[in-house]
């Protein structure tokens, strides 16, 4: 095998310009495509930086000829040559460097490769299996490379305006104390205490408070976390947090601080402005007019409610709906009275898996209103919720009745689906928002219990505080999320930072006294040494680089994620181990052995 030795690279693949004309220079990347033209073999030579095209020419190089015939795809290569203009007809306008190619003088053979499983380009289509078990091959592909690049570029910002603002970087364990609110925990063993777990932090929640009782004001770290759900598009076993926490600011003074981090963001890598002060929404707001607390404002189609003409009919199903104190909204779909019969069906199935009982429509057809109420109703009726909702002939109105929550639920995905279905989302623009002003808590049935909405360390708007042990559904948090397109891209909340309050939420949630302080007590004892006021935020790196980037899942902005089922294909983690392993671990497992 050849080196590079004395041959070392002057340029890198994808810099080269018509500027560059004449210009002697010497490359070295992998050979991404061969095309022999008797006696010229074009090759598109890649490297991180792009792809540019070399020629050997058989008149002009010889036996460098013959050694050009073997190249295969994805070579390592490195060459000497001299820049020259293509022909006018040979331009490509669609490569950066299409206006030159390189004219080989010598080639060196760094090493070969086989023939790899997929084609290493832009586009292909191959199952994400493959991809992720060759992902050292797909990370060849350029635009993966792009993503890759993006992320450095992202988090390199959020470290310098950070500082600028004067953060400081402070790392925090990565073996904790297990602590059960939130998701299930990844558990560690330790070896040197028999019997006992560490625990992956789901966040670093807990230590970033102790900082700032500490007194260091501003913290930031880009951190990995870890949480056992159920994994989808947008969640990772492991994910990445930009992890954020400040002493003495308020809510609007930390909003603000990360708009700030947003629109640099933005305007440096993908050179878009934003515009500040981003849109802030109630969370009361955001649920009735979109069913949803992360809202995608790219459309409209806002959901209305259609109570008071629908009520007292004889119509049993919005009647008994709106006896048990539900609701009956509607989303207008613009312009598709017209929807096949089989698709509305389709609809009711899908409303289902939302949890509603059924759904029901309102075509404004313009031979006429066609609705499976219809004869429960006056033509008056329908004419008034045509003027109320904003709806023209032609419209289509989904309608679903139940209590708010499954009606919130049920149209805030149908309209989601809806827009899909109808192409009425402009990939193109971007619309952040603030969703503020969370409940403090959420009932959760099969516990029988109430939950903190965000984590227990938020802290109550004050007015509400008087009601966390009487009326937990009337409080309001100090919390907000930040929702861009549709995606909860981060979330934070002021902190509770007095002792007793922090004790009330405990028992607002069930905690007991005693099961508090061995879970909390550290946070406890530290919260009777002076905590100042604080709050922060999390934003999911991972989620908000999948959106720059325009992709469709998170996993195309990891170098080497997870599948679905929390495995890698390449390295088969996890795995079995050692009886030995698991002896000095004090571990023994009750899982079948699987059969290979
Ligand atoms: P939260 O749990 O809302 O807040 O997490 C913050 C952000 O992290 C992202 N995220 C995820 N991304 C990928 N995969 C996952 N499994 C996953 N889970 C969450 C989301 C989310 O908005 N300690 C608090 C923050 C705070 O209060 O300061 C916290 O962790 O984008
Ligand atoms: P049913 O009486 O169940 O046959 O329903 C009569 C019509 O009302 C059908 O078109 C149903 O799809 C619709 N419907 C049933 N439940 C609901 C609901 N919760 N919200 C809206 N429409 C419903």
């Amino acid at each position: 095998m050849e080196t590079l030795k004395g041959m070392e690279r002057t340029h890198s693949c994808g810099e080269l310009r018509k500027s560059d004309e004449g210009k002697t220079v010497q490359l070295a990347g992998w050979v991404s495509r061969r095309r022999d033209h008797g006696g010229l073999i074009f090759v598109d030579m890649r490297d991180r930086s792009g792809i540019v095209q070399i020629v050997f020419d058989a008149a002009e190089i010889g036996e460098e000829f013959s050694k050009a015939e073997t190249l295969r795809n994805e070579f390592v290569i490195g060459i000497r040559g001299k820049v020259r203009a293509r022909s006018a007809d040979t331009v490509n306008p669609k490569m950066a460097t299409g206006e030159i190619e390189i004219v080989v003088s010598e080639l060196r053979i760094l090493n070969k490769a086989k023939t790899p499983p997929f084609y290493i380009q832009d586009g292909v289509d191959v199952d994400e299996n493959v991809r992720l078990r060759y992902r050292y091959l797909d990370l060849r592909r350029p635009e993966m490379q792009q993503n890759i690049m993006l992320r450095h570029r992202v988090t390199k910002i959020m470290r310098d305006y950070l500082d600028e603002h004067g953060f400081l970087e402070i790392e925090t364990p990565m073996l904790c104390r297990s602590t059960p609110e939130g998701a299930r925990d990844f558990l560690v063993p330790s070896r040197l205490n028999p019997g006992e777990f560490y625990a992956l932090p789901q966040s670093p929640q807990i230590f970033k408070q102790l900082l700032m009782v500490s007194g260091f004001e501003k913290y930031f770290q880009i951190v990995r976390c870890f949480r056992d759900e159920d994994l989808r598009a947008d969640r990772q076993p492991e994910f990445t947090q930009l992890d954020i926490e400040t002493s003495f600011l308020n809510q609007d003074n930390i909003l603000t601080l990360m708009e700030g981090l947003i629109k640099k963001i933005f305007e440096s890598t993908l050179n878009v402005k934003i515009e500040t002060p981003f849109l802030r929404m109630s969370w009361d707001d955001a649920m009735n007019r979109f069913g949803s607390d992360k809202p995608d404002l790219r459309f409209g189609m806002e959901l209305q409610d259609i109570s008071e003409y629908v009520k007292g009919s004889d119509f049993k199903v919005f009647n008994s709906v709106l006896e048990k104190g539900g609701q009956v909204k509607v989303i207008n779909v613009e312009g598709y009275a017209d929807i096949p019969r089989r698709e509305l069906d389709g609809l009711v199935e899908y409303v289902k898996t939302y949890g509603a009982k059924g759904l029901a429509w309102i075509q404004y057809a313009a031979d006429g209103i066609k609705s499976p109420f219809k004869k429960f109703y006056s033509d008056e009726t329908f004419e008034q919720i045509k003027k109320a909702t904003g709806a023209k002939t032609g419209d289509l109105l989904l309608v679903v009745g139940d209590k708010p929550s499954v009606v919130a639920q049920a149209l805030g995905e149908l309209r989601l689906e809806m827009a899909r279905r109808r192409n009425l989302i402009d990939a193109d623009k971007l619309c952040f928002l603030w969703v503020v002003d969370f409940p403090m808590f959420e009932y959760v049935e099969e516990d029988k219990r109430w939950k903190a909405m965000h984590h227990p360390f938020t802290a109550p708007r004050e007015d509400d505080v008087e009601f966390l042990l009487t009326a937990p559904e009337k409080v309001k948090a100090d919390a907000y999320d930040i929702v861009l397109n549709g995606v909860e891209v981060g979330g934070g909340s002021l902190r509770i930072y007095q002792r007793d309050l922090q004790e009330k939420v405990f028992e607002a949630i069930g905690l007991t006294h005693d099961e508090a302080h061995a879970k909390f007590g550290f946070l406890m004892d530290a919260f009777e040494y002076g905590p100042p006021p604080h709050g922060g935020i999390a934003f999911g790196l991972d989620r908000l680089v999948m959106l720059m980037a325009k992709r469709k899942s998170i996993r195309d902005v990891i170098a080497f994620p997870k599948t679905q089922s929390a495995i890698d294909p390449m390295s088969h983690a996890p795995s079995e181990v050692d009886d030995k392993q698991l002896r000095e671990l004090y571990i023994r497992s009750t899982a079948k052995k699987s059969a290979n």
